[in-house]
């Protein structure tokens, strides 16, 4: 049975592009296959987060994960740093990730544009980490972004090298999964094509805001001076818009806006605010959940300690195996 791993680094909320690019695939996944799905807190130490924040974050994610529908019950949810065994793989495997092939990796070269102050050693072996990640649970579906498909190459190359070194079938090769077309991708409110955390907060809509934020946002959000030939295209920002009514909104909500564009009475004011509603309508429930969650602590806790068995189990078969393959003393 082929094993599916994700995860989500806990550097802040998730939004709607979380949602419909990652999170409803993993509810539908959890019923198809073995899942893992995980909060990457490791990974988000590269960027030196505050006690306080970083014990918040992982708190926050993880209730955003169950409020999404992620059944820690039928999935193995959990928190990576509750399996320290990782560490030990990503150990391992950094014996065989050469320096060079890690500085050529694309997120490392852009880390280092962006943040030249603060090019840590996690940094450059992310990928390494990441790779243990998945090689972990022996996953071989891994659900993710296009950002994220180098990563995966290299976590292919690691499996292969330490098979082919160790003359050994240890680990399969993971592959990159998605739906087919059915991918959606949100995109930003500032005009880009992405909704990110990193493009600013106004760029993105997050699940767990209060209405009053996410209303003034999008009436914020970028748009031009409005079309001034029929049927003429869009510019970028405003199909951003339509794009966000397309999965929010009912149908012929959709319709009428399309139709006020294409005769050129649109007035972008009254689509904001039909869309702020609709994205309201949306989340709210789902933001509600994430609220009752969070004041679930004993709750969270206890699902928090379900995912870590669960997971430690899976973990300390992978690293017995490997340890026995290289050659270490066996631990009575
Ligand atoms: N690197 C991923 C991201 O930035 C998060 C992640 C860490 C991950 N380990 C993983 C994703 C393992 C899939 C599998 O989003």
């Amino acid at each position: 049975m082929e094993i599916v791993l994700s995860g989500i680094r806990s550097t802040g909320k998730l939004h709607l592009g979380n949602y419909f690019g990652a999170l409803t695939n993993f509810v539908k996944l959890q019923d198809m296959y073995p899942c893992y799905f995980f909060i990457a807190d490791y990974h988000s130490l590269t960027t030196h987060p505050t006690p306080e924040n970083f014990e918040q974050n992982v708190r926050q994610v993880l209730a955003e994960y169950i409020a999404c529908g992620i059944d820690p019950e039928k999935s193995t949810l959990y928190i990576q740093s509750d399996v320290p065994e990782v560490c030990e793989l990503y150990l391992l495997l950094n014996m065989n990730a050469y320096v060079g092939e890690l500085e050529r990796c694309t997120s490392f070269k852009e880390k280092i544009r962006k943040h030249p102050d603060n090019i840590n050693g996690g940094l450059l072996t992310y990928p390494v980490l990441m790779a243990a990640d998945i090689l972990l649970h022996k996953s071989t579906k891994v659900p993710v972004g296009k950002d994220q498909e180098q990563h995966l190459e290299m976590a292919r190359t690691f499996a292969g090298r330490f098979n082919r070194m160790y003359k050994c079938s240890c680990f399969p090769e993971p592959q990159a999964f998605n739906f087919g077309d059915k991918l959606v991708k949100i995109p930003g409110l500032d005009g880009s094509t992405k909704m990110g955390k990193s493009e600013g907060s106004d760029n993105a809509l997050y699940l767990h805001e209060s209405p009053e934020i996410t209303r003034k946002k999008i009436m914020k959000a970028v748009t031009d001076s409005g079309p001034i030939q029929e049927n003429q295209g869009k510019p970028q920002s405003v199909q951003n818009l339509f794009d966000i009514m397309k999965v929010v909104s009912k149908p012929e909500t959709l319709v009428y806006f399309e139709e006020e564009y294409n005769k050129c009475r649109i007035r972008y004011g009254d689509l904001k605010k039909q869309l702020a509603e609709d994205v309201l309508i949306f989340i709210n429930p789902i933001s509600q959940r994430i609220t009752e969650l969070l004041n679930h602590k004993e709750y969270l806790d206890k699902m928090a300690d379900l995912g870590a068995e669960k997971a430690r189990e899976s973990a300390r078969k992978t690293i017995q195996e490997v340890r026995e393959i290289i050659g270490f003393r066996k631990i009575q």
